[in-house]
């Protein structure tokens, strides 16, 4: 593996997620690049992100050097050919193989501006760091994608469906509603993990207006009434995001989207995902979340094992 973008980096998907269980279960096994550093860039706010990364990387003995650069840092300019005589002191392509000089793998969070779908989905922030950096550069969540949390959401399905004994689940992305428009990345690389997967039966579901980019949903089948989605669901995947169609927004809808008890009355087994952060009773239930339904802590506890996975294949291709 040489950078960790995407679905399409993370080769066979279902090995990878049992690679990651073998790392869960014996974290301090491999320890042979001490000295090497990862720097972690985060253009966003980020709580699970930025301590799973470092402690996934301090259990592989790398050393982990975090950059916040909204205050900590130069305001970067991306685009080419610009009299830089605004508030952005620093280009792209002068602050990226500086980055790429100091460390060995660099993570880069970036984030949508939800006004230019074009710009948003071109990705040009995490490919500019790509190709300027010089060195494998890791997302950890870029304007489309959020490829390390989709891959701990399949670990979290994959440890249930053994304690469960489930063969083959149904796996619902479920529409929720928000106060903020958000973006579609966890939605979108959840989406293309579980199409690329192929180990579940995946259903989307939500209000008319919020059909995702059909380059991550492909032929998932789309069902807007949500009973009927809910229905022999094993997970509900619950997440919010804003519009593709009308870029960036909020849509008024009128029905009942967020999940409640009488929801689990025909399957009370189903388990119920989130990213987290979660706006209690907006997104979900008190009665959801602290229930034994919730895996929201199990998937945030196995983000350190999707940041070592990711990381040990990085160094095993490149060093
Ligand atoms: N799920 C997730 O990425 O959380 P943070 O934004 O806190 O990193």
């Amino acid at each position: 593996m040489r950078h960790f973008l995407s679905a399409a980096d993370a080769g066979n998907i279902d090995e990878l997620a049992e690679e990651a269980l073998r790392i869960k279960a014996n974290p301090l096994a491999n320890r042979q690049y001490a000295g090497k550093r990862l720097g972690l860039m985060f253009m966003n706010p980020s709580l699970r992100t930025r301590i799973s990364s470092q402690v996934a990387a301090l259990n592989l003995g790398l050393e982990p050097i975090v950059l916040n650069t909204s205050g900590d840092s130069w305001q970067l300019e991306f685009a080419d050919g610009v009299m830089m005589d605004g508030n952005k002191a620093e280009h792209i392509k002068d602050a990226a193989p500086v980055l790429g000089s100091y460390f060995d793998i660099l993570g880069v969070r970036t984030f949508p501006s939800l006004r230019d779908k074009e710009d948003d989905y071109s990705e040009h922030v995490l490919n500019a760091f790509v190709k300027y950096s010089g060195i494998p550069v890791i997302s950890l969540e870029s304007a489309t994608r959020h490829p390390l949390q989709s891959l701990a959401d399949i670990i979290t399905i994959k440890e249930q469906m053994a304690l469960q004994e489930i063969k083959r689940p149904k796996v619902v992305l479920m529409w929720a509603p928000h106060i903020k428009p958000l973006p579609q990345c966890v939605a979108n690389s959840f989406s293309e993990w579980m199409n690329a997967w192929r180990i579940a039966d995946f259903v989307i579901s939500h209000p008319e207006g919020y059909e995702l980019d059909s380059t991550f949903t492909g032929n998932t089948t789309i069902e807007y009434n949500r009973e009927k989605a809910l229905k022999d669901a094993d997970f509900i995947y619950v997440k919010n995001w804003s519009s593709v169609r009308d870029y960036g927004k909020i849509l008024p809808v009128k029905e009942r989207w967020m999940l409640t008890q009488e929801d689990f009355r025909n399957n009370p087994h189903a388990k119920v995902m989130h990213c987290l952060p979660v706006r209690r009773n907006l997104v979900l239930s008190d009665e959801i979340l602290d229930s034994e339904h919730s895996l929201v802590t199990q998937q945030a506890a196995n983000r350190v094992w999707s940041a070592q996975t990711v990381l040990s294949e990085i160094l095993r291709g490149n060093f």
